[in-house]
């Protein structure tokens, strides 16, 4: 069995939260073991809790769009979520929501041990961009031990605010090009501002 099927199981076990007890499924995530690009999301919402697989509403047809848009395939990538079950009611994840997950997510990125992380939206951001704003780092690069972190708006975005929706496909374009030019991207030292998630 593979390392990240064996993930799944114990994630379904999983009932640190009270939003467990309300689950029709667990969305662990899903893709390429050996992915280049982990994007990371925020939570299921209502498709994604009945059908037990992330982004799969129209957030999720946008995805699939920006990730075609680069010439790669869903299967090609892994998407995963900063938590693994649906709020009640699409609400916020919660601190304690995001702090129990925490251990799944990054037992998932040692396992998948991507090139780079795309972050989507501010929770996933702030797991990794502590402080930052999403307005301002959007579409910026840091490197951090190797691995390349990305920050992009949240695509549901484009769908409330269509202004955003080209920001959106012009932050994935330049996707491609920090994977081939990964030496090039600066490597940051951990600071008080940039503290990776390991020690949050
Ligand atoms: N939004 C997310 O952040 N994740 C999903 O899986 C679906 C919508």
């Amino acid at each position: 069995m593979s390392a990240l099927t064996e993930l799944y199981k114990e994630i379904a076990l999983c009932q640190q939260c009270e939003i467990a007890r309300f689950r029709t499924n667990v969305v662990p995530g899903e893709g390429a073991e050996d992915a280049d690009i982990l994007f990371i999301g925020e939570a299921p919402g209502y498709h994604e809790d009945q059908q037990g697989r992330p982004f799969v509403g129209q957030a999720g047809q946008f995805l699939d769009e920006l990730i075609a848009s680069i010439n790669l395939k869903r299967e090609q990538v892994y998407i995963a979520n900063v938590i693994k079950c649906r709020p009640t009611g699409n609400r916020d994840p919660l601190p304690t929501e995001i702090r129990n997950c925490r251990s799944w997510l990054e037992r998932q990125i040692e396992i998948i041990s991507p090139k780079i992380i795309v972050t989507l939206g501010r929770f996933s951001m702030s797991m990794f961009f502590p402080g930052k704003s999403i307005s301002k780092i959007h579409g910026t690069a840091v490197k951090q031990d190797g691995v390349i972190y990305f920050a992009m708006y949240h695509p549901a975005a484009a769908l409330h605010q269509a202004a955003l929706r080209e920001t959106i496909i012009a932050d994935m374009k330049k996707i491609p090009a920090l994977i081939e030019q990964e030496e090039e991207v600066e490597e940051e030292k951990p600071g008080p501002q940039q503290l990776n998630m390991f020690d949050m």
